[in-house]
């Protein structure tokens, strides 16, 4: 029985997030530059987003640019962004292809105005693509987003719009990038690193993780059904009992 026969298309995870780690290690293996590996990585995007659209997966969240990345050298963070821009130039075509929303999260205004405008473009493009949302997660911190959201709604709370009494979840949830999305089901990681990386910090609350020693660069469709196989074999119990889920 192949990988893909033995997913449950009835429980699949409504939103998957991939933190896409392995790019650099990637092309030291093989004696290139970095810059090398996150060209190959771009390729593991494009084969992971096309998979999950057509397994039925309704979110697809990927951490392509942490608020930390910005601390790497220079000619790094240029080419990532070079990269960023040709990626949505050419991917377009694929997204329209698959039906697939763009959206994207984090502190945007501090991207190049090329990644902003062309993010800008394929998000106004793809916006009545209903199949599957792709979310991107440029320049973001999960600490920096909740931090926005906390100051978000202390003014609205000086401004007498909301009063203190009524703010819970739902309200904290609303003021954070992520507030059309649906709580993360699954985080998968590759590279073998077992850590979450200030990402979504809010969101994963319930969520399951898997991870893979497979570099990003390496990550194919199979890999992606074993981590949903994985997924499907969790009980997912929400802090109540065995008994009260069954
Ligand atoms: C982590 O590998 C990867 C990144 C910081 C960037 C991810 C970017 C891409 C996959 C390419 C462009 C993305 C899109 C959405 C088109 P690393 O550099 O930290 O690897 P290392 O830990 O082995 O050094």
């Amino acid at each position: 029985m192949s990988l893909l026969n033995k997913i449950n298309t009835d429980n699949l995870p409504t939103h998957l997030a991939i933190i896409m780690d392995g790019n650099g290690r990637w092309a030291k293996q093989k004696g290139m530059l970095r810059a090398f590996g996150h060209e190959n990585g771009t390729k593991s995007v494009r084969t992971t987003v096309e998979a999950c659209a057509r397994l039925g997966i309704k979110n697809l969240t990927l951490y392509a640019f942490s608020t930390e990345n910005w601390n790497r050298p220079k000619l790094e963070v240029e080419t990532l962004m070079k990269l960023l821009i040709s990626s949505l130039k050419k991917e377009l075509a694929t997204l329209e292809k698959n039906d697939i929303k763009l959206n994207s999260i984090g502190n945007l205004d501090h991207l190049p105005k090329g990644v902003q405008k062309e993010l800008q473009e394929v998000i106004e493009k793809t916006k009545n693509n209903t199949r599957m949302t792709l979310t991107l997660a440029l320049s973001y911190g999960s600490r920096e987003e909740i931090l926005n959201a906390v100051k978000k709604i202390s003014d609205k709370v000086k401004n007498n719009i909301i009063s203190i009494d009524t703010i819970d979840e739902s309200i904290l949830n609303n003021h954070l990038y992520t507030h059309d999305l649906p709580d993360v089901d699954l985080v998968v990681r590759t590279s073998g690193e077992h850590r979450i990386s200030n990402f979504l910090l809010w969101q994963i609350a319930y969520a399951e993780f898997y991870f893979t020693d497979v570099l990003w660069p390496d990550f194919t469709e199979e890999h992606l059904y074993e981590a949903i196989i994985s997924y499907q074999k969790r009980e997912r119990r929400f802090g109540k009992t065995s008994e009260q889920i069954q």
